[in-house]
């Protein structure tokens, strides 16, 4: 069966460490656009010299740029068993083109999934965020933390990085720019019938089974 689903909700709320748990039980694509960019930065691409400035600022990379991106890559060949949309869309001018997008292809969006937890948690969660710069392997200082004072596993010796966006003042626009922004999705998807709203606190691996119910997967 082939699955299309977005995961909304703000800066920390898990719809990357979930989204990679349900791509991977399932064989979804995972479609992360804040991953894409990151690589692009740091490729030092045309799209990363382009995205890099909005990124570091936490504002948001323009619309057509990033409908441009998703249009391409959710044609490819591993998406078309399903894929899971991690960070698009994220207004609703992305959200209008990601539906005539599917529809073009006769195909439709499952569901929009709405992950919650409030903002202090948010704001916990992204400070104590770290990777390995090797390995791209994720930590959470709190919650996952490496065995090793900030050290990968995996690579010692390495010590284990924090986005340039996860500082304090560019986490506080991110949340401010969600508000505004991106948090009207979840009426325009409500309106359609297409929410599902997941609470998102406690053990990852419970709000991994409450987001599968909610998916009926
Ligand atoms: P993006 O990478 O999408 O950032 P984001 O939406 O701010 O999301 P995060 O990656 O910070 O959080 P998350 O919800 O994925 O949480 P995670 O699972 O990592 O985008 C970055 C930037 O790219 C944007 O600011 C923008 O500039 C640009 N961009 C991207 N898409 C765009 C678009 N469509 N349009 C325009 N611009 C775009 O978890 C966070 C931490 O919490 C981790 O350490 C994790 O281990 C921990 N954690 C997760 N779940 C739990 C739990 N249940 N309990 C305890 N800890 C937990």
């Amino acid at each position: 069966m082939s699955v299309r689903v977005v995961l909304l909700g703000p800066p920390g709320v898990g719809k990357g460490t979930q989204g990679r748990r349900l791509a991977a039980q399932h064989r979804w694509a995972l479609i992360s656009t804040g991953e894409i960019l990151r690589d692009a930065v740091a490729r030092r691409s045309p799209l990363g010299l382009e995205a890099r400035q909005q990124m570091e600022q936490g504002l948001l990379v323009a619309d057509d740029v990033m409908i441009g991106l998703v249009h391409d890559r959710s044609a490819e060949q591993d998406a078309s068993a399903g894929f899971v949309l991690d960070g698009f869309p994220r207004t609703v001018p992305q959200a209008n083109a990601l539906d005539s997008m599917l529809q073009s292809r006769g195909q439709r969006l499952d569901a929009a999934v709405g992950l919650e937890a409030p903002r202090e948690e948010l704001v916990r969660r992204l400070s104590a965020r770290r990777e390995c710069p090797l390995c791209k392997r994720a930590y959470n200082l709190i919650t996952a933390p490496p065995l090793n004072d900030e050290e990968c596993d995996d690579h010692p010796g390495t010590r284990l990085t924090q986005r340039e966006d996860d500082k304090e003042e560019t986490v506080r626009r991110r949340l401010e720019v969600y508000e505004r922004q991106t948090a009207p999705l979840l009426d325009y998807y409500r309106g359609q019938g297409r929410l599902r709203s997941v609470p998102a606190t406690g053990p990852v691996d419970d709000v991994y089974h409450s987001l599968s119910q909610a998916l009926g997967c």
